[in-house]
């Protein structure tokens, strides 16, 4: 038996991390072994590498690389053998957030991101992607509210941050049916209730 694989993505200060925990321990509820993780991150050296990621300006391209060695990393420890094992993996971010920061925000080359994704990943896709949309301003008012250092995408301006989020609904209009679009400008009750509604539908 295989376990499933449920992917969170957003722009920064779209909530979706605090919700990540409470669906992993939703889903051990209903008797499953769920593992929690993210990107980039994840193993020992994915975390290493998302401190130069987060902190380091560098060429997109070797940006992307990255994010993608990185991942390559996470599916050979964690997540593949998790899914072998009929196990489930929950993780804040997968390749959805390559192709919105580094080919929406920065410019990659789409060619090159489907290069990459095909060769890491070609036979790994997340069974739902749970993309946080909401407006760019409530977003700000999040991480300005949450007071605290700013990671080297945070920092970002907000014409960066308009194409991450144009990127994802692009994506999420490309991929109907794995991605699934929360309106993330709603009460954590109301986002709970959405979220058991979908994963109990498509997943269980
Ligand atoms: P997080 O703060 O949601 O954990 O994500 C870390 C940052 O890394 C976030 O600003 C998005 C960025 N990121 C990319 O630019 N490309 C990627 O492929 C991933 C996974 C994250």
């Amino acid at each position: 038996m295989k376990g499933k694989f449920i992917t969170f993505e957003g722009i920064d200060g779209a909530g979706k991390s605090s919700h990540v925990e409470w669906l992993a321990e939703w889903l051990r509820g209903q008797g499953k072994v769920v593992h929690v993780t993210r990107e980039p991150g994840g193993t020992e050296l994915g975390e290493e590498l998302r401190a130069l990621l987060l902190r380091e300006p560098m060429h997109l391209e070797t940006e992307t690389l990255l994010m993608f060695a990185a991942r390559r990393e996470h599916l050979a420890k964690l997540i593949e053998p998790a899914l072998q094992h009929g196990e489930w993996v929950v993780c804040d971010r997968f390749s959805d957030a390559t192709y919105a920061y580094q080919g929406g925000g920065r410019g990659l080359d789409r060619g090159k991101f489907q290069a990459l994704e095909h060769w890491v990943h070609e036979h790994v896709q997340p069974d739902l992607t749970l993309l946080f949309d909401l407006p760019l301003d409530v977003a700000r008012e999040r991480i300005v509210l949450a007071n605290r250092k700013l990671d080297k995408f945070e920092q970002e301006r907000v014409d960066f941050h308009d194409r991450v989020r144009q990127a994802y609904l692009e994506r999420a209009q490309s991929n109907p049916n794995r991605i699934q679009v929360i309106d993330a400008n709603n009460s954590i009750e109301n986002i709970r209730k959405t979220l058991e509604q979908i994963v109990s539908n498509r997943c269980l």
